[in-house]
Parts: C-alpha cells; sequence; structure tokens
C-alpha cells in the first residue's frame, strides 16, 4: 500500500525533515534518529492572524521596553535574564533530570507572587499534590499562585487566557502535546508546535513564559536544537550532581548579554543564591599542596576565581597520557608542548592531569597561565604561594598574552584577599595601584615561573 503522503520522517536530533526513512540522519550525522511523524497541513489562514496590513514603524517611534522588565526577586536569576523578566519572553530553561528545574521556576514563582504577581503554573509531569509537597518543602507560601496539572497544549492555553496570569509556566515542554499533531508528546513537532503555539500566546498577550525542557545526554535540549531558534531565551543548569552548586548560564538571550552565570546551592529547603561564587569554589583548597593554583576567569560580565589542580607523574605506559577536567584538553596538549619546547621540560614520559576544582568548567583562553602553573608547580615539585594567583593567555611561543577584562579580574582577586598578581604585562597599566595587593606583569612563561615561585 503507498504511503500517505502525510507521513515524514522527522530527526528527533536536529529537526530535519525526510520523506524516506534513513539510519543516518543527513543533516546531523547522527545515527537512529529519524522518527515517522504524521504530518497536518495547517488549514489555510487557520492558526494565523488575519492579514494585517504591515506598515513599518519609525524606529523612534517603537516603545522602548527596557524599562517594564520586572525583578523575579532573585537576583542571581535576574542577572542570567539581562536584569528581570521581559513582558512577551519566552524563556526555555533547560537541564538534566533532577537538577533542579522545577524548584528554580517554583521559586520564582513564590517571589513573583509574594510581590502581588498571579502566577498559573502548568506541569505535565508532577500532579497537585506533589507540587504541594514539593511548596511546602521550599516554605512557600504563596497567595497567587495557581497550580494546573494538564498537558493538553489547547486546554492550557484556554486556562491561560481566562486566567491571564502575570506569568505562565509550564513545566517540561516534553509533556505538552497539541492534539493538531499527531506524534507523541516530546517528539519534535510536537515540542516545536508546543513551543511556537506558545511564543504566539507571549507575543500576543505580553506575557512573559517559563518553559522547562530536560536535555538529552548529549545536553542539546531533547530533540529540538530548533527550540532553541524559537525561544527568546534559553537558560541552562550546568554543574552535575555530585556537587551542591548549580550554575544556571544564558546561552542565549534577546534582552540581554548572552553567558551570564547564575550561581546557586541546592540546599534542602531549595536552591539558594550564593552572592561570591568565588568563596563558594575556593573554599576547599588544600593547604601546602603542590600543584595547585588560583585563577581568575571571566562568566559574562562576572569575575570568578577557580583553583586549577595538575599532577604530573611517570606513565606506566609507553608515552604519557594527558587528561583533563573542566578545562579542554587540545588546549591542554598544546600547552604542555609549549612547555617542553620552550622551557625544556620533560614531560613525554610523564602522565599529566589537569582538573578545575569544584566541578566548575572553563572555556577561555585568559586560563592558559593558570594551567602552566600548575603543571609546572607539580612538575617540579614546588608550592606556589596561597595568596598568589594568576590569569593569562599563552602563546606557542611562550609568550604571554593580554585577556579581556583584566581589571574586573583583578578587583576579584584583590577583594579575596590575595596577595600578589601575575598577568600579562599588556593588563598591568593601570593595576599598580590595587591597594593590598602586588601587582607583576610578565611577558614571557620564563619571567611568569620566575615569579610564581
Ligand atoms: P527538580 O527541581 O525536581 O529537578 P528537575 O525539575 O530539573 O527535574 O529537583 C529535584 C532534585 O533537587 C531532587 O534530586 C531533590 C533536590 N532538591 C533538594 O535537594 N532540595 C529541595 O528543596 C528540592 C525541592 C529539591
Ligand atoms: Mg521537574
Amino acid at each position: 500500500m503507498p504511503r500517505s503522503p502525510a507521513t515524514i520522517y522527522v530527526c528527533q536530533n536536529c529537526g530535519s525533515q525526510s520523506r524516506k526513512w534513513l539510519g543516518q540522519c543527513p543533516d546531523c550525522g547522527e545515527w537512529n534518529t529519524l522518527v515517522e511523524e504524521r504530518f497536518r497541513p495547517t488549514p489555510a489562514g487557520g492558526g494565523r492572524t488575519a492579514a494585517r496590513s504591515a506598515a513599518p514603524t519609525a524606529f523612534r517611534d517603537i516603545e522602548s521596553q527596557d524599562d517594564s522588565r520586572s525583578p523575579s526577586g532573585i537576583d542571581e536569576f535576574d542577572r542570567v535574564l539581562g536584569g528581570g523578566i521581559v513582558p512577551g519572553s519566552l524563556v526555555l530553561i533547560g537541564g538534566a533530570p533532577g537538577i533542579g528545574k522545577s524548584t528554580i521556576v517554583i521559586q520564582v514563582a513564590e517571589r513573583l507572587s509574594a510581590a502581588g504577581t498571579s502566577v498559573l503554573y502548568v506541569s505535565g509531569e508532577e500532579s497537585e499534590r506533589q507540587i504541594k509537597m514539593r511548596g511546602e518543602r521550599l516554605g512557600l507560601d504563596a497567595d497567587t499562585l495557581y497550580v494546573l496539572a494538564e498537558t493538553d497544549l489547547a486546554a492550557i492555553l484556554s486556562e491561560a487566557d481566562r486566567h491571564a496570569p502575570g506569568l505562565l509556566i509550564v513545566d517540561s515542554i516534553q509533556t505538552i502535546f497539541s492534539s493538531q499533531i499527531e506524534s507523541a508528546p516530546g517528539s519534535v513537532s510536537q515540542v516545536r508546535e508546543v513551543a511556537s503555539r506558545l511564543m504566539m500566546f507571549a507575543k500576543q498577550t505580553a506575557t512573559p513564559i517559563f518553559i522547562t525542557g530536560h536535555v538529552t545526554k548529549e545536553g542539546s535540549i531533547a530533540g529540538p536544537r530548533t527550540l532553541e531558534h524559537i525561544v527568546d531565551t534559553v537558560i541552562y543548569f550546568e554543574g552535575d550532581r555530585h556537587h551542591n552548586h548549580r550554575i544556571i548560564r544564558a546561552t542565549k538571550n534577546r534582552f540581554g548579554a548572552a553567558n551570564e552565570i547564575g550561581v546557586f546551592e541546592m540546599t534542602a529547603s531549595g536552591l539558594v543564591p550564593v552572592g561570591n561564587p568565588s568563596e563558594l569554589f575556593l573554599q576547599e583548597r588544600p593547604e601546602n599542596a603542590t600543584g595547585s593554583v588560583v585563577t581568575a576567569c571571566m562568566e559574562g560580565t562576572r569575575p570568578v576565581l577557580v583553583e586549577m589542580q595538575a599532577l604530573v607523574s611517570g606513565t606506566k605506559f609507553g608515552s604519557g597520557r594527558r587528561m583533563t577536567q573542566g578545562f579542554d584538553q587540545n588546549r591542554a596538549s598544546l600547552l604542555i608542548a609549549v612547555l617542553e619546547k620552550r622551557l625544556g621540560f620533560q614531560l613525554a614520559g610523564e602522565d599529566v592531569f589537569l582538573n578545575v576544582a569544584g566541578g566548575f568548567e572553563i572555556d577561555e583562553p585568559a586560563a592558559d597561565l593558570g594551567a602552566i602553573a600548575a603543571i609546572a608547580s607539580s612538575y617540579r615539585n614546588l608550592q606556589i604561594p596561597r595568596e598568589t594567583a594568576v590569569f593569562g593567555e599563552v602563546g606557542l611561543t611562550g609568550e604571554v598574552r593580554g585577556v579581556m577584562q583584566a581589571q574586573a579580574r583583578a578587583r576579584e582577586a584583590q577583594t579575596l584577599g590575595f596577595k600578589k598578581l601575575i598577568l600579562p604585562e599588556s593588563n598591568k597599566k593601570g593595576l599598580e595601584k590595587l591597594i593590598g595587593i602586588r601587582v607583576i606583569g610578565v611577558r614571557t612563561l620564563d619571567e611568569m615561573l620566575d615569579e610564581v615561585f
């Protein structure tokens, strides 16, 4: 029997569509991700508002809406959003199961409700009783928080229409389905349809909407990367469940800077904002240990001091292994090669392990100097004084290069009581005058190693 032409195959990883089933998605290269989905064309004119005259508006006549942001009541969360909740925005909060998505949204809901905003919390995963139990655990006391356990998009939208909340929360987009689409909840076409209908609702009614979404083990929000294009803001939870701290990061934000982070600690009574993340990441620093140094990173506009640890030990195999955690492995190999070639370190027969303490991830070249200092400290078995911090990028000739936002990094080190800061010479200007901390500019790795030990 010929297939109905309304059948299409959709890659559950990237959303690419195909007429035929294929073992490998031609777009993203993933295997076994194509799933048959029934496609119902939108009836003519249906779903869209009647054609309006689309006359352009003069730029200066468009109302600015920045002053209409409303604070969520949790500073760390507002920072990530770019200063508060924007009316009509659709925010996606992604993360691994159990990391704290439902917890953060319900905590925001409580704060808003305490400030007099009505919040409609739609859960497709938990019953009203379960939500109540969680709320009691969090000590919630919210007058204008309404809970709806529902998975049908049409019912949710009509309830939202009737209720007209100040914030709509949809807990887990993967559980909501639209009866317009025949495939199962959580499939790419469902998720996309639900997200774009919610987007339309947000824009038409100026209601801000938060949706949560589970991520796959590869780290993308289950199924659709396309979802990231639909929403205004994407916030991911980072950090693993072995640590108590949780980092939320905006990877996309139409209303603010991307890459801003907020740091929380998961406690028995919910997520508690951590005002000074550096203190959190440094609190377990070992005393008198070799192979440990503190480096200053930037996360968005915010400086964070983290401890880098290295362990260099004779290999039991032919050639040494290089393993990293929280630091790019290729970058580490490159830095090790620079140490060998420019400073004569004999590392070929050594295993080199590099770790960023506390489960933090560093993704910027400014941490190069920290990595090198930690490796050198372990290799030479020399301690780096506890009150010393370093940062800077390292080039292939062993030169130390300037990095951005040196001032913010230096101030963070000063605030936390560091006594000596080693940084690129070109970044030193204007920082000599910092009180209580000696700032030393270096041009080469040789100079850095002379200063650090
Ligand atoms: P949750 O927000 O339900 O995760 P998600 O919605 O992302 O799946 O968080 C659940 C985890 O957080 C669970 O393992 C228990 C823990 N937790 C606490 O430690 N303290 C708390 O106050 C709450 C509410 C949860
Ligand atoms: Mg949840």
